[in-house]
């Protein structure tokens, strides 16, 4: 396949971006995205030209790191995968294909299509972890009977790989899918009973700060999820806000 590729290009992230136009050829359909960049890469290298930064890790669809905005969607066209699992078959001989990082003010441009996407650790850091006593007594976890539902919708929240995609997706730049999955996989356990009302408003209140925009139930996030989080985590967050509202 010959291609025409309209890449955002960003020096760093106090200078003015645009898009630069490249063109690639015998792309293998069987390539994925990345391995496609790769390519491209390796001719601006060899002409003496900057190659084009791109985040990315595993390339499995695990870290999450591989955050693309492909022809206006985040991860590109296909449906349930990452940038790195998204294959050229995917595209036609002559396409143009617009490449940029994910737009969000909480997501700032490093540089070319790497955004920096510490906001979500930060919302982590907040509340989405339980504090566990190591002390010598530790109950193993396995020995606390949870039914397979809570289970199943704890593991579901708990697939979330922090990749931003949701926010990407959403018009307000919402983070409510990303906080309300991190917030989910423990509220349905008993393990992440203890804490449950400090961790609901401690990233709440983090994720405002970051500057991620409201919820105005659009769904984009879901659609465009690579994980299939559900929008039902979004609903059991506020419930949980609720709560610990009224408690507090
Ligand atoms: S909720 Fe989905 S889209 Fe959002 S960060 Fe998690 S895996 Fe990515
Ligand atoms: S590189 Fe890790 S999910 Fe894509």
């Amino acid at each position: 396949m010959n291609l025409k590729l309209k890449i955002w290009r960003q020096k760093d992230a106090n200078s003015k971006g645009k898009l630069h136009d490249y063109q690639i050829s015998n792309v293998s359909p069987d390539m994925s995205f990345l391995e496609m960049l790769d390519v491209l890469n390796e001719e601006l290298i060899a002409k003496g030209e900057e190659p084009v930064e791109f985040d990315h890790d595993c390339r499995e669809g695990i870290c999450g790191t591989c955050s693309l905005q492909i022809n206006g969607e985040p991860h590109g066209p296909d449906r349930l995968i990452t940038t790195c699992q998204l294959h050229m078959r995917k595209f036609n001989d002559g396409d143009t294909i617009y490449i940029e990082p994910f737009r969000a003010k909480a997501f700032p441009v490093v540089k070319d299509l790497i955004v920096d996407r510490s906001a979500f650790d930060r919302i982590q850091q907040a509340g989405g972890f339980i504090s566990v006593n190591t002390s010598g007594n530790t109950i193993d976890a396995n020995t606390i009977p949870i039914n397979k539902h809570d289970a199943d919708n704890a593991f579901d929240a708990a697939t979330c790989i922090g990749c931003g995609a949701c926010v990407a997706a959403c018009k307000n730049a919402s983070a409510m899918l990303f906080t309300s999955a991190k917030v989910s996989q423990f509220a349905q356990l008993p393990q992440g009973k203890v804490e449950a009302t400090e961790r609901v408003m401690n990233m709440v209140r983090q994720m405002d700060l970051e500057g991620f925009g409201n919820c105005t139930n659009t769904g984009a996030c879901e659609i465009e999820c690579p994980k299939g989080i559900s929008l039902e985590n979004i609903a059991r967050m506020n419930r949980e806000y609720l709560s610990a509202s009224l408690k507090g």
